[in-house]
């Protein structure tokens, strides 16, 4: 799928979801979080003060800095596992 990934884990079934209107290949059990960074998308929204990119930093729920918008709700992007049909908005301050 992508050299981001390890080879030789066992992984959930291949799942499409929607990032800013274009495809991406994940696979179930991943966390979004997880399958943006294997899909090297690691500018996730703008900060709503200053405008500064951000990106998900430590990918266990604590910093919010992964915070967008995920099938139409703000949603932690470490916290939520994807699924087949997600959709995702990356662009704007969240
Ligand atoms: S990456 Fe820190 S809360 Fe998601």
């Amino acid at each position: 799928m992508t050299a981001q990934r390890m080879a030789g884990i066992g992984r959930g079934a291949p799942v499409s979801i929607v990032v800013d209107g274009s495809p991406v290949e994940a696979f179930g059990g991943e966390s979004l979080a997880a399958a943006l960074l294997a899909a090297n998308i690691v500018q996730l929204r703008k900060s709503p003060r200053e405008g500064g990119v951000r990106g998900a930093f430590c990918f266990m729920g604590v910093c919010q800095e992964c915070a967008i918008i995920v099938d139409g709700t703000v949603q932690q992007a470490c916290l939520v596992p994807v699924h087949d049909g997600m959709t995702v908005t990356l662009r704007g301050s969240v």
